[in-house]
């Protein structure tokens, strides 16, 4: 029954920040999926009997991949699949279900944010063991591999009913499909506290959830609405569609409009949040305030203690460079390390595992702990509930308590989108070529004080990741990093991210891009973004 299939190597399948990610048409070529895949399986050894978890967003072509993905799975020596009902599983669902039940690995099929459909995204990630995305030396020997593969194994069999749940077999390989949902509400439900958000919901606290008709839907429905009570379509655009509805699932300003614009009207409820694509991702917006997510990052490490899982206190935070430094001044109060890493999730696992952090996060919208080894998004909206349950105070309260306390960072970031490739890179090369002149230089009063290309050397397995970012740091706290996007799938996306520290509680209330008017100039003058894109705006101000 097992065939061995010849191939041809394609050039491309070089995983980015995130696994690979193509429009939908690529990954339709001939063998493209099946190439990947079996570069996977080359790339790691040990599974034989072992068991693997496959599940995506629900976006176009997850079924195809994932019927691709289990006969491969059968024909390679895998013992056991496990599936998500309907070929869905939430990012950090499917984490949880590798660790609980102790997988070689998992396969999750997503773009995350980004579009689907047709002609839009998609994507195939390969996580390990620990639940968390495969570390570089796991993506670079995967992209080595389909450099040269020449042939991969599947079987001859029909396709397996992803809709119902229970056991099949598939040559020597058990094939469970399981609910997707249950075991990620269950651990959610040991968590935090859901007694006092059941209470909290009965006394007429009203939310909006909007799964942006992507994978948190059923989530959503099952744990705030079946479980804690909240009103009947509290979860909004709960169904997953294969193109979303036609939206970007992002849980940005601009894409998670209708809700940013509900929760600063008249008749806000009282919390709205959202979910991305595959569920790892987060918006919080409380009535009147959109809360950035540096800033949520560092509220909930300094209220974590308020829900039952993190009642013994952290261990440490991570972020990633580019996220403001308001974490920092948490970690630094509370007497625990913060640990600044590369963009990119899989830079936390090493410190999760070494137990040097509990709770790590990012600016892009991602927020998490060691409960699983992905962000998620849910879990961040739920530990927000927790401590809105036992504070009793409402969202604006607790984010302006919390900078009279600790400060202000203003933060913004600021993204060109489809620039062209070349014009990207050569402002990035540029900016590196003159990195050593900048320190001692002023711009309209702004001193520079120190310039460099953002290196990180993992402290658990001494692994270096050189070139992440380009950071401008000026007398006083201010700061200025610019990136390449890793996730993008069409030309190159340039990253501004700008950040200012107010100590002083009577000048918090700036609208930001006020408050960070200087340094977006001078941002400008230091990289030329005009002269090297042709653009005098950004496509995105988040
Ligand atoms: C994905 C990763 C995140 C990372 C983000 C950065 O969402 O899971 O960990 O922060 O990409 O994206 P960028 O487009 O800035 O490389
Ligand atoms: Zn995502």
């Amino acid at each position: 029954m097992i065939s061995i299939i010849d191939t041809t190597p394609y050039t491309d399948q070089k995983p980015g920040t995130s696994g690979l990610r193509k429009k939908v048409p690529v990954f339709q070529q001939e063998n493209y999926v099946e190439n990947f895949i079996q570069s996977i399986f080359d790339s790691v050894a040990g599974y034989r009997g072992e068991t693997l978890v496959i599940g995506g967003d629900g976006r176009y072509f997850n079924r195809e991949t994932i019927q691709t993905a289990i006969r491969m799975a059968a024909a390679n020596g895998f013992g056991r699949v496990l599936v998500g009902q309907g070929g869905i599983l939430s990012t950090p669902a499917a984490s949880h279900l590798i660790r609980k039940n102790r997988a070689f690995g998992g396969i999750i099929l997503s773009a995350s944010h980004n579009p689907g459909g047709p002609d839009e995204d998609f994507g195939i990630k390969y996580n390990v063991g620990n639940g968390g995305p495969a570390p570089e030396k796991i993506t670079e020997a995967i992209y080595a591999r389909s450099r040269e593969i020449d042939r991969y194994a599947t079987i001859d069999a029909p396709d397996i009913d992803l809709d119902k749940i229970g056991t099949s077999q598939l040559g020597e390989m058990t094939v469970e499909v399981v609910d997707p949902v249950a075991d990620y509400a269950d651990l959610m439900e040991k968590l935090f506290d859901f007694d006092a958000i059941r209470d909290m919901f009965a006394g007429g606290f009203r939310m909006v959830f909007d799964a942006m008709h992507a994978v948190t839907g059923p989530y959503a429905v099952e744990i705030l609405e079946n479980r804690l009570g909240a009103q009947p379509r509290t979860a909004r655009n709960s169904v997953p569609l294969e193109d979303f509805g036609g939206h970007h699932p992002d849980p940005n300003l601009v894409h998670a409009r209708d809700l940013y614009e509900l929760m600063m009207s008249e008749n806000a409820p009282d919390f709205g949040a959202a979910s991305d694509g595959d569920g790892d991702r987060n918006l919080i917006i409380g009535k009147g305030i959109f809360v950035t997510p540096s800033d949520s990052l560092a509220i909930l490490a300094a209220n974590a203690h308020l829900a039952p899982g993190y009642s013994g206190g952290l261990k440490g935070i991570a972020r990633s460079m580019p996220t403001s430094a308001a974490a920092d001044r948490v970690a630094e109060k509370l007497g625990i390390g913060i640990y600044e890493t590369p963009t990119g999730w899989k830079f936390f696992g090493n410190l999760l595992d070494a137990g040097h952090a509990t709770i790590c996060g990012e600016e892009s919208a991602g927020t998490g702990s060691d409960h699983v080894r992905e962000k998620d998004g849910l879990w961040a909206v739920l530990l927000w509930l927790n401590i809105l349950a036992v504070r009793r105070e409402s969202v604006l309260d607790i984010v302006t308590t919390h900078w009279a306390t600790f400060g202000r960072n203003y933060y913004s970031r600021h993204d060109y989108e489809a620039v062209e490739t070349d014009s990207a890179n050569t402002l990035m090369d540029e900016l590196r070529a003159k990195l050593s002149t900048l320190p001692g230089t002023s711009i309209d009063g702004l001193t520079i004080e120190s310039a460099d290309d953002f290196s990180y050397q993992d402290p658990v397995d001494g692994s270096v990741s050189a070139n992440q970012g380009i950071r401008i740091g000026f007398v006083g706290g201010s700061r200025i990093v610019f990136r390449l996007s890793g996730t993008g799938t069409s030309g190159g996306t340039i990253r501004v991210y700008i950040e200012r520290y107010e100590p002083d509680a009577s000048k918090h209330d700036v609208e930001t891009q006020k408050a960070l008017a200087d340094l977006i100039a001078a941002a400008e003058k230091i990289a030329g973004i005009r002269k090297h894109t042709g653009r005098s705006t950004p496509s995105v101000i988040t």
